[in-house]
């Protein structure tokens, strides 16, 4: 079977762990790029080795050699380029957050479902092989009935981290591209996705959100603190977020972490990094009946989960099944999102649905 083609659209900081997936793909080949930025798309080609090179989406979207794209640009872009290129004929992966607000996210969904192709949001902490190991020992009751979820995470200085460009940042603060909230919907939508998908649906959120003038007129959302009832049982979590440039972050990537506590009614998990190295200890422990069992040899390279999201996409669009996340659980976690940051203005309990 001859392989699925695939374009990026925008190749910006995040691209180069998406290409990942492109690597040694027996089902799939990079083929076009697409940029605003001509320079960038010129040295991806060239860099890359991908056949086509395109400054223009809608050119890209015309390519009939073009079978699926990954949209992988700032976020307001997100719902009109993934429309377009539905309605183009390409199935579609979309970066988180799915879009920026519950209206553009039914028209995808509505597109999605005109189209016959396969639409998914890209979350790749979902497909982070600790969070898919903890979440297999959690299903199969390895410790117990789950009762409560904490996740905290730090944005730190990076070692010799990744260089992430001005630009990257830039648009991230202009709530006009970015929906609003580096810590809480663009970075957070990963957490209340694995929320979700750790322990199940939400039924209310409370939050408290410090809103700080940082750098260049910028505002950061964080500290930060959340807290939800799931709908299902008395079953609680928290989200905590603090950012301290005096905190060294040991990474590859961006210099952050996240660390995750699940209790259950006979024992815990940890999974004790994602995206960095800040915690030296095994990547997820389990604690059992006197026993603590550590996993040490799960591949805890955060790039991991971005090759595992990309081929589980190509898997599904040849084996023409779903994958997370679909277009309804990507509105859930934007209406997570949404609902943390509606209680932290007006001081009260929200339930996702109400945002509409
Ligand atoms: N863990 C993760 O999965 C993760 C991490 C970082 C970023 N992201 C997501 O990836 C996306 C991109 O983030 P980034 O950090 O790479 O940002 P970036 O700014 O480095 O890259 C965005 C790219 O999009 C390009 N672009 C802008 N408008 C365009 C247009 N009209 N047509 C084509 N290209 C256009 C820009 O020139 C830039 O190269 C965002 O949605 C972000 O939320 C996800």
């Amino acid at each position: 079977m001859a392989k699925l083609r695939v374009g990026l659209i925008g190749v910006g900081r995040i691209a180069d762990l998406h290409r990942l997936g492109y690597v040694d793909n027996p089902r799939a080949e990079l083929y076009a790029v697409c940029d605003v930025d001509e320079g960038r798309v010129q040295r991806r080609t060239r860099e890359w080795g991908v056949n086509k090179a395109y400054t223009d989406y809608r050119r890209l979207l015309a390519d009939r050699n073009v079978d699926a794209v990954e949209v992988i640009t700032p976020h307001h872009l997100h719902a009109p380029m993934t429309i377009e290129a539905l309605e183009a004929g390409k199935h579609v992966s979309v970066q988180k957050p799915m879009c920026l607000d519950v209206a553009e996210a039914d028209a995808m969904i509505a597109a999605a479902r005109r189209s016959g192709k396969l639409m998914r949001v890209f979350e790749n902490f979902q497909s982070y092989p600790p969070i898919m190991k903890a979440k297999e020992l959690l299903d199969s009751g390895a410790i117990g009935e789950p009762l409560s979820m904490r996740i905290k995470c730090t944005q730190g200085s990076p070692g010799e981290g990744w260089k992430i460009p001005q630009g990257t940042l830039a648009w991230r603060f202009d709530p006009a591209q970015s929906g609003g909230g580096r810590v809480i919907f663009d970075y957070g939508y990963h957490l209340f996705s694995i929320a979700i998908h750790l322990l199940g649906p939400v039924e209310k959120v409370f939050a408290w959100i410090t809103d700080r003038p940082v750098q260049h007129g910028w505002v950061l959302d964080s500290p930060a603190v959340v807290i939800w009832k799931y709908r299902d049982a008395e079953k609680y979590g928290s989200y905590e977020a603090v950012t301290s440039d005096n905190i060294l972050v040991q990474t590859k990537y961006w210099p952050e972490d996240e660390w995750i506590e699940v209790t259950g009614s006979a024992g815990f998990l940890w999974v004790n990094r994602c995206t960095s190295m800040l915690l030296d200890r095994p990547p997820l422990v389990m604690y059992r009946d006197g026993v603590t069992t550590e996993f040490s040899n799960l591949d805890s390279d955060w790039a991991t989960s971005f090759v595992n999201g990309t081929r589980d996409f190509i898997d599904a669009i040849v084996e023409g099944r779903p994958v997370p996340l679909t277009g309804e659980q990507g509105k859930a976690v934007l209406q997570f999102c949404r609902a943390a940051q509606l209680s932290a203005r007006e001081a009260r309990e929200v339930r996702p649905e109400e945002i509409r």
